[in-house]
């Protein structure tokens, strides 16, 4: 039996959830010729050198902070990653040549469609907290839903708004809120992003990225004042699912 191994880049790496999920998903489904591991690199240079080290490498989960920085390493780039800018799948040939993906925008798909039927969608207006590897991958998704969107950053560029130019008129306008900094996640559970919660109402939808804690300060804050808030756990698993779907294409 041929054993194939699929993996995650990144650095640092603490707990994944990756290894974890596929571990559980490989024993539950039966499937005994593959397994999965992490890799801890340092520098995404050592990428090539991986590859040459575990010839049964068949795939890999990219993560911070190297969605972006491992496009020049790449044979080939599926064009929704290549239209986002961000990688987080690897698939790796039986030449080792390496093609890349992007399944966060499957993920956050999914998330909005177990909110609403996609119709619902486009009309409404959203704020997109954070302009990193995974705000790529939602803006994308929200162009294709037809929601009319702003991203909010810390730094002031004439696309984007900062989170000074927040007052309670643009929440009033702006009823789905996307976080996707990584403020409010474990350990650092008491940290959330300066917005007027006490401008939110009932008719604000917010999705969290975050996953640990189940519930972050943010969801919190915005349950408080009458509004739906999740997880990023829907996106989390929809993802996974869907490198396992690239994986064996
Ligand atoms: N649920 C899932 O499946 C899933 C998938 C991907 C990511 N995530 C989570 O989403 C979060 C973001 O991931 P990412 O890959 O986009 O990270 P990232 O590339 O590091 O970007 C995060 C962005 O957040 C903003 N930011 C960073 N530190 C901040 C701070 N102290 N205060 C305010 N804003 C800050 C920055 O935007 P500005 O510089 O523009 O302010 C930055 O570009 C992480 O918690 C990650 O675990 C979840």
């Amino acid at each position: 039996m041929n054993h194939s191994l699929y993996g995650l880049i990144g650095y640092p790496l603490g707990h994944s959830f990756s290894k974890s999920y596929f571990t559980k998903k490989f024993e539950n489904e039966g499937i005994w010729d593959c397994s999965y591991d992490v890799f801890p690199i340092p520098d995404i240079s050592l990428l090539p050198e991986l590859i040459v080290q575990h010839p049964i490498l068949k795939g890999l989960n990219v993560t911070i902070p190297y969605k972006e920085s491992v496009i020049p390493y790449l044979d080939s780039l599926d064009p929704q990653a290549m239209r986002i800018g961000a990688v987080n799948v690897l698939k790796i040939d039986k030449d080792g040549k390496l093609h890349g993906y992007n399944s966060d925008y499957a993920g956050f798909a999914a998330t909005l469609l177990s909110l609403k039927p996609i119709h619902d969608w486009n009309k409404m207006k959203a704020l997109v907290f954070g302009t990193g590897g995974s705000s790529k991958a939602i803006v994308a998704c929200l162009q294709d839903f037809g929601v009319d969107y702003r991203t909010v950053s810390r730094t002031a560029l004439s696309d984007q708004l900062t989170y000074d130019d927040i007052g309670s008129d643009t929440l009033n306008e702006h009823t789905l809120l996307i976080h996707c900094t990584p403020l409010g996640m474990h350990p650092n559970t008491e940290t959330c992003i300066p917005i007027a919660y006490n401008s939110l109402s009932e008719k604000h939808i917010a999705i969290d990225l975050v996953y640990n804690p189940e519930e972050t300060l943010f969801m919190k804050k915005v349950k408080e004042q009458g509004g739906t808030a999740v997880n990023g756990l829907t996106m989390l698993h929809a993802q996974a699912e869907k490198a396992w779907e690239i994986w064996n294409s």
